[in-house]
């Protein structure tokens, strides 16, 4: 068996009351039809072609790194008109359509549906309690003979309760003869990818179902009240998967996963965290409360104190950050380092066993080993117009309300006197200062209230 994907996603989604198309909208972090160009991915196909109109550059701008087929249709005249623009790009001997609003797409329902559907026509159907507003499927002693769209429905069909989720595999060739039969004469005055239903009948095609379970993995985004439910269950869904794994997630409805977070065992997660991207905590890691970690790895037996934003860094293991701290991108440290309040750190690595107690930035630095960075101190890396360097070799101690005016290196061992502005090297193993020396002024008066 071979395959082409078609995906369709040229609607506006009216019912978002948004001017960005429905599929870029996000869950969990991802616009929705990535979720869908992943599931495809995942069924090896020859090539996916994807159906786009309402604001197609900003679609394909979102998804440039994808080695997608890109298929505009003019106007939307229905899903069979949708189809039909894909036709000069299908190949293989399977075609399965796909729609970039039902995100969570069951990969093995899929698989399934493919394998009963070769040289048939195949349908993903589902048992819904509340069938409204979707197509219906028509048996005949079992066998399918209609999908009766809900516009076109008797009161008779409207009360079938199984219903046509979209998602169709078809025989490519016979697709692509059927798709140019297709008429508009119904209710919508829409070309209806479902009267293939019909066309398979007349050619004596078989017809197979297979029926989805759950019904999350066959539902599609309509509305902003949709999609925030689905995030919602997806969230609570993570959050007791990795509970079920261990993690002590004090109270899950205030802890948001917009991703995929990776936990060890005895992780400890406190109230008001947000996790975003791939989030991956090691064993024994206690996050705090009202922590924000995103796109970061945190190792083995380290605390996160509340209020601390970690953005794609990697911390070490036996760290104490936070509260309070700022790991921005490219932040870097190893074992046994101390980040405290009010401290951030940029495109930095700290070495082991250095500690950055208090109210500091470091950016663009390479911090050594036992460093001891004195509160207030600040790495001047911007000139304004360029980034420069700054290189604290080991077993520095840098006295507090320091600047290390960048380029710059501090030699191991060094110490920098409290209220220091290093714009030089400083030598190994020396006590380097650059202040006034202190001034007394004997019998001074404060001056006296008039
Ligand atoms: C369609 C099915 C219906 C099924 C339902 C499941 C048809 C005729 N009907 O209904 O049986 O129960 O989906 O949700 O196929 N799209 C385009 N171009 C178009 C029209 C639609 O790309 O011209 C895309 C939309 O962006 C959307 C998908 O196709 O992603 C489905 O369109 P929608 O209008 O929601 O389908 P329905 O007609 O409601
Ligand atoms: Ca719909």
């Amino acid at each position: 068996m071979t395959l082409s994907v078609v995906i369709l996603a040229a609607g506006k989604g009216t019912r978002m009351f948004s001017e960005k198309p429905k599929v870029l909208h996000q869950l969990s972090n991802q616009p929705l039809l990535q979720y869908v160009i992943n599931a495809a991915k995942k069924l090896s196909p020859l090539n996916i072609n994807v159906v786009i109109g309402y604001e197609s550059e900003l679609i394909k701008q979102e998804f440039s790194k994808e080695n997608i087929n890109w298929v505009i249709q003019k106007e939307q005249l229905g899903t069979g008109d949708a189809v039909k623009y894909t036709t000069p790009f299908l190949e293989g001997s399977q075609t399965i359509v796909l729609y970039g609003d039902v995100p969570l797409v069951n990969i093995n329902d899929l698989k399934k549906l493919l394998k009963i559907s070769e040289n048939k026509l195949g349908i993903l159907t589902f048992d819904k309690e509340n069938p409204k507003g979707y197509g219906r499927i028509k048996r005949i002693e079992d066998e399918v003979v209609e999908i009766v769209e809900d516009k076109d429905c008797s009161e008779v069909e409207k009360k079938i309760k199984e219903i046509n989720t979209g998602i169709m595999c078809i025989d490519t060739s016979r697709l692509i003869q059927w798709l140019s039969k297709i008429k508009n004469n119904n209710s919508q005055k829409e070309y209806y990818l479902t009267d293939i239903v019909d066309l398979a009948k007349k050619d004596r095609i078989k017809i197979e179902t297979y029926k989805a379970k759950d019904e999350s993995t066959i539902s599609g985004i309509n509305s902003k009240v949709e999609l925030i439910a689905m995030e919602k269950m997806m969230k609570e869904k993570k959050n007791a998967e990795l509970i079920a794994q261990g993690v002590v997630i004090i109270d899950s409805s205030r802890t948001e996963i917009r991703g995929s977070l990776t936990c060890g065992s005895d992780v400890e997660i406190d109230v008001g965290c947000i996790f975003e991207g791939d989030v991956k905590l090691g064993n024994n890691v206690k996050v705090g409360a009202y922590t924000h970690i995103k796109q970061s790895t945190i190792l083995d037996d380290t605390t996160i104190k509340p209020y601390s934003h970690i953005d794609t860094s990697e911390v070490g293991q036996k760290n104490n950050i936070g509260p309070y701290a700022r790991l921005r991108p490219g932040a870097k440290t190893k074992n046994n380092v101390n980040i405290g309040n009010f401290v951030e750190i940029k495109n930095s690595e700290i070495g082991s066993g250095t500690k950055i107690n208090h109210l500091s930035y470091v950016g663009d630095s390479e911090v050594g080993e036992n460093v001891n960075i004195g509160a207030g101190c600040i790495t001047c890396n911007y000139d304004g117009l360029n980034k420069h360097k700054t290189i604290i070799e080991d077993d520095v101690f840098i006295g507090s309300n320091s600047q290390l005016v960048a380029p710059l290196t501090i030699g191991a061992g060094s110490t920098i006197g409290a209220g220091s502005t290093i714009t030089k090297d400083t030598p190994a193993n020396q006590l380097t200062l650059s202040r006034p020396k202190q001034t007394n002024i004997p019998n001074w008066e404060r001056p006296k209230k008039k």
